[in-house]
């Protein structure tokens, strides 16, 4: 018996990192997982997990039509919506507040807070169709306290822990339960980026997590799969850090 059986899951972010390491573990535990990413590699995290249990789509979550149509084309393709992992998500520049691009705040802002909000705002009623679900929103400890230089990012996970927090009080009565995850350092690709650019980034990084080392997706996916699950039906509005102690 599986933990998601009979679940329909949506992981967005699902070419790569945590999204991927999440939607391969939902469908280890019985869930169908439609995997959406804007990159086309979503289609080789649904290979892997097999045609029988997982989907494909091409998806920008910052567009409305986008998001609009992967609810549609999950309600035809499995007929319900029970988890949605709205997780995609860019880092975006680096730059002090003054000097930080407004466009560069527009792009990042359009990602991960518009992202997460066109999620809910059309996963929502395909959820309450069937009398509710799970929403997991990728935030980040950046989500809960400053992080110089990141401006952009700060804000649009600020963002997603507020929104998070307001769908469930809107929707706690009606059976959905929304829930934020703010991951510390974790081991992507995203990260990678980062740490590729000079040989101390990665240990002065892993330093920062008091654990001594950086997280890995799975330990993320790990947290998400209990929110999607039923284990946690008492459990909403949470922004709960994964982070080896960094919030401590
Ligand atoms: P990643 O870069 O490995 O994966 C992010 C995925 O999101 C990529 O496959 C990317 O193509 C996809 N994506 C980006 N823009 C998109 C769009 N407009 N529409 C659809 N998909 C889009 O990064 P990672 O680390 O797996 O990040 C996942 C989430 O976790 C992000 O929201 C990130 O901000 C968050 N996070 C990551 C942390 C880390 O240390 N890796 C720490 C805290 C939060």
């Amino acid at each position: 018996m599986g933990r998601l059986d009979g679940k329909v899951a949506i992981v967005t972010g699902a070419g790569s990192g945590i999204g991927k390491a999440a939607a391969k573990l939902f469908a280890a535990e019985g869930a169908k997982v439609v995997c959406a990413d804007v990159t086309g590699a979503e289609a080789a995290t649904a290979m892997e997990i097999g045609p029988a249990q997982a989907a494909a789509m091409t998806v920008d979550v910052s567009k409305a039509a986008d998001v609009r149509e992967m609810m549609e084309r999950t309600k035809a393709l499995y007929g319900r919506l029970d988890v949605l992992f709205n997780n995609a998500g860019i880092e975006g520049a680096q730059a002090p507040t003054a000097d930080y691009e407004e466009a560069e705040f527009d792009r990042v802002l359009a990602v991960n807070a518009k992202g997460v909000f066109l999620g809910m705002k059309y996963g929502i009623p395909l959820m309450l169709e069937t009398g509710g679900g799970s929403i997991i929103n990728t935030a980040s400890v950046a989500g809960l306290v400053g992080f110089p230089g990141i401006v952009g990012y700060t804000a649009s996970k600020g963002a997603v822990v507020q929104m998070t927090k307001t769908a469930a009080l809107e929707y706690a009565l009606q059976g959905i339960r929304v829930n934020a995850i703010c991951p510390g350092v974790i081991r992507t690709p995203m990260v990678e980026r980062f740490t590729s650019a000079s040989p101390d980034a990665e240990a002065q990084l892993a330093a920062t997590e008091p654990v001594g080392r950086m997280g890995t997706p799975e330990e993320v996916a790990a947290l998400a799969l209990f929110l999607a699950s039923d284990e946690s039906s008492f459990v909403t509005g949470a922004a709960l850090p994964v982070d080896g102690g960094f919030i401590a």
